[in-house]
């Protein structure tokens, strides 16, 4: 939609150029210009100085960043926003992780690729990356270690409220199922003290899960099982399975959600942490997050009829949804 008072063209060439927002704000997170000026204004000598770069190219940053609104600019030195603050390293709500993986090669190669992943109808991972996404991250862990802790800044808000949402009185094991470092899960953890809780994820997930369950405090009822949800997953009554199904075609989501009808225990539950698609043409966030998922994996964004029909054929049906504060709803279901 064109912003009232903007002309077409003018508001085409900000879409033309979104890719080099992408990139400032990748290298302001990069360089951690965020948390350089928690502190109080600098010049961009200054900054350039602290971070150990050239002077001339980071105050052309910062001017750009200035002319974005991620920055103020007084009497010489520039001030950081509340915009700026959602880049913080580690600070509550932070992005900084996410602004980083959108623009390192993962991502940013297959995009590169998008217009033929639209003509062959999938994504181009092979061409951009040698492989798919998840086999690339393996080889490259530094950039999968980003990523799973951009999942967790994404989860952050829906931590938050889990342990409200999803009641687990009752139950004695928590599945996460491509749990990745088990951002979830920790929170209905600490929520029930009688709860158990297994993160599943491919084995080189590990070192990560565990660390991440030490951190927590929670490494004694929070275990990590490496394997593929394509063989088997553990034996549960609450299976988690959270941004995990719109990496997949349909066939493939029947696989994982039939290995976890197979492994559900009498009474449990699975629940699907997903962002359902609204009608066609409403506005929002889901159909563009549809075509990342074209664009980087095999998956797509789904409505509740299409998620409906991926869970009746794997022997599962839906029960209830539960709406979040954020766009994403908890669909639950059990066996048949
Ligand atoms: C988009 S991430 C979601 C992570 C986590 N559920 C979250 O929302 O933060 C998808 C996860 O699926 C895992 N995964 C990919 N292929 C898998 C497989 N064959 N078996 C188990 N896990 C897999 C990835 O390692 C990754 O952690």
């Amino acid at each position: 939609m064109t912003a009232p008072g903007m002309p077409p063209q003018a508001r085409m060439m900000q879409m033309i150029t979104g890719y080099w927002v992408t990139q400032i704000v990748h290298a302001v997170a990069d360089l951690k210009l965020a948390d350089h000026l928690a502190d109080g204004p600098l010049t961009g000598a200054e900054i350039a100085e602290l971070i150990g770069v050239d002077a001339g190219t980071t105050t052309r940053l910062l001017r750009a960043c200035a002319a974005q609104g991620l920055v103020t600019y007084d009497s010489g030195k520039f001030l950081s926003t509340p915009l700026l603050e959602t880049l913080r390293e580690g600070a509550p709500g932070s992005f900084r992780d996410i602004a980083i993986v959108h623009g390192s090669p993962g991502h940013w190669l297959s995009w590169g690729r998008f217009p033929d992943a639209v003509r062959a109808g999938e994504p181009q991972t092979g061409a951009a990356l040698g492989s798919d996404i998840w086999t690339y991250f393996q080889a490259n862990p530094r950039e999968w270690e980003r990523f799973s802790s951009s999942m967790s800044e994404l989860t952050d808000g829906l931590s938050r409220e889990i342990g409200d949402l999803l009641d687990t009185t009752g139950l004695t094991t928590a599945v996460d199922v491509g749990g990745a470092n088990g951002a979830l899960l920790h929170p209905l953890l600490r929520a029930n003290p009688e709860l158990r809780g297994v993160v599943f994820d491919l084995p080189t997930v590990e070192p990560t899960a565990v660390a991440e369950a030490e951190k927590a405090g929670l490494a004694d009822r929070c275990t990590f099982a490496g394997g593929s949800f394509f063989d088997a997953v553990p034996e549960g009554d609450l299976f988690l399975l959270k941004a995990v199904l719109h990496n997949w075609d349909d066939d493939a989501c029947v696989e994982i959600l039939t290995n976890c009808r197979r492994a559900l225990r009498p009474g449990g539950r699975v629940v699907v942490v997903e962002m359902p698609l609204g009608p066609m043409g409403e506005p929002g966030f889901a159909p563009l997050l549809d075509l990342g998922m074209l664009a980087v994996n095999s998956g797509r964004e789904r409505d509740l009829d299409h998620y409906d029909a991926l869970l009746r054929r794997s022997g599962l049906r839906r029960v209830e949804v539960t709406p979040t504060s954020s766009p994403q709803s908890l669909i639950h279901a059990v066996a048949q």
